[in-house]
């Protein structure tokens, strides 16, 4: 069995990094384009035996250690009565703006609603069979709401940092409402047979500190106590954060996912705190060519050993234009890494007892 991803999570030393890619499903496979010649993405997503076929598709190519079940952050938010397209980005036809519209977002549907995300995670694990843990996820509160109440993608968010500045009350009852929904859904989707979660809080960074430790960090927390007793471990991904580090610990994750702006030796000094880190390579680095890459790669590891844990991950999704030779060659030079000669094998082996 391969549990090399679950055992990095929990902090445990091992020789070498596992690996897996944040968006390592999706169009940069030709087999995904394939596909989507004939389905559209929420086919894709809402048909679990699509879904799970997607999620290996970059298991069979590159063999990574986790899979990530296939969909998207903002489909749950469907069940809760708030229908989105994507064309390619994401709109919401009735965007959440009002009291009325936060009233009406019930997470208890959560609790109910058919989950085709939990049918696929429960195929994953059967078709997986041990040779990589399978990941559920969501979005986080903040990132979700940003969504919900601009309508779309958009620099900065303005309208959601609007309505978070000028109506505060009402802002986090949308928050609280959110951190409920998700609890209720990675829940089901660990009852499914999803190994450990990730909450994308992709959007948290543009916050300034105070305000994310006021209004963030609080329904971070909410949702990770919700998901806490079902005993995996949690990952907690927000990009742009350099300024947040020593508040990340608070949000109770296991796993603090980071994107390449800080190094991780840093990270670990600044965050000082029991957790493991995921992360960071800069997404573009996959076209600058195998010997950048391999460089490149080396660097994040050799810094990732100063954490409890690391989990090795690019700082961010994988470009849809990523060439697949890049993949190749990220994955060989950190399994090659694994086995070190001499010394730090003998260490590595010593560690493991
Ligand atoms: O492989 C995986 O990582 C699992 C699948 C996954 C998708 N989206 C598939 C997807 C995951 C984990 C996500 C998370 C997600 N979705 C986030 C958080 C991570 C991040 O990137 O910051 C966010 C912000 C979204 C919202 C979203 N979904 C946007 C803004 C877009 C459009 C932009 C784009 O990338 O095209 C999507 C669409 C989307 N989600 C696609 C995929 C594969 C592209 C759909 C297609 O095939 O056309």
């Amino acid at each position: 069995m391969n549990d090399r991803f679950l055992r990095a999570c929990r902090g445990e030393a091992l020789d070498g990094p596992p690996i897996w890619v944040m968006r390592q499903a999706g169009r940069y496979l030709p087999e995904y384009r394939a596909l989507r010649e004939r389905h559209d993405f929420l086919t894709l997503c809402r048909e679990p035996d699509l879904a799970a076929e997607v999620s290996l598709q970059p298991i069979r190519r590159f063999g990574f250690d986790a899979a990530i079940v296939f969909s998207d952050i903002l489909l749950p938010l469907e069940s809760m009565g708030c229908a989105v397209t994507f064309d390619p980005g994401p709109r919401f036809a009735a965007p959440v703006r009002t009291a009325a519209d936060v009233a009406r977002l019930e997470p208890r549907r959560l609790l109910e609603a058919p989950l085709p995300t939990a049918e696929a995670i429960a195929l994953l694990r059967r078709e997986l069979d041990g040779r990589a843990a399978v990941i559920g996820f969501s979005g986080a509160p903040f990132t979700l709401a940003a969504y919900l109440v601009q309508g779309e993608s958009r620099e900065g968010f303005p309208l959601a940092r609007r309505l978070m500045l000028q109506e505060p009350r009402l802002f986090a009852d949308l928050l609280d409402r959110l951190a409920d929904a998700m609890g209720h859904y990675l829940v089901r989707q660990v009852d499914a047979g999803a190994q450990a979660v990730q909450l994308f809080d992709s959007w948290a960074g543009m916050l300034p500190a105070d305000e994310f430790s006021a209004v963030v960090l609080p329904v971070v927390r909410r949702v990770i106590e919700r998901v806490r007793p079902a005993g995996v471990p949690v990952i907690y991904f927000a990009t742009g954060v350099t300024h947040l580090l020593e508040r990340l610990p608070a949000t109770g994750a296991d796993v603090i996912g980071l994107c390449w702006r800080t190094p991780l030796d840093e990270a670990v000094a600044r965050i000082a705190a029991p957790v493991a880190l995921q992360g960071n390579l800069d997404p573009q680095v996959m076209f600058a060519g195998d010997q950048v890459i391999a460089s490149r790669a080396r660097d994040v590891v050799a810094r990732g050993r100063a954490a409890r844990g690391h989990v090795f991950n690019l700082g961010h999704g994988i470009l849809p234009d990523t060439p697949i030779r890049a993949v190749e060659v990220l994955v060989e030079t950190v399994r090659g890494l694994r086995r070190p000669a001499g010394a730090e094998a003998h260490g590595a082996a010593v560690a493991r007892g």
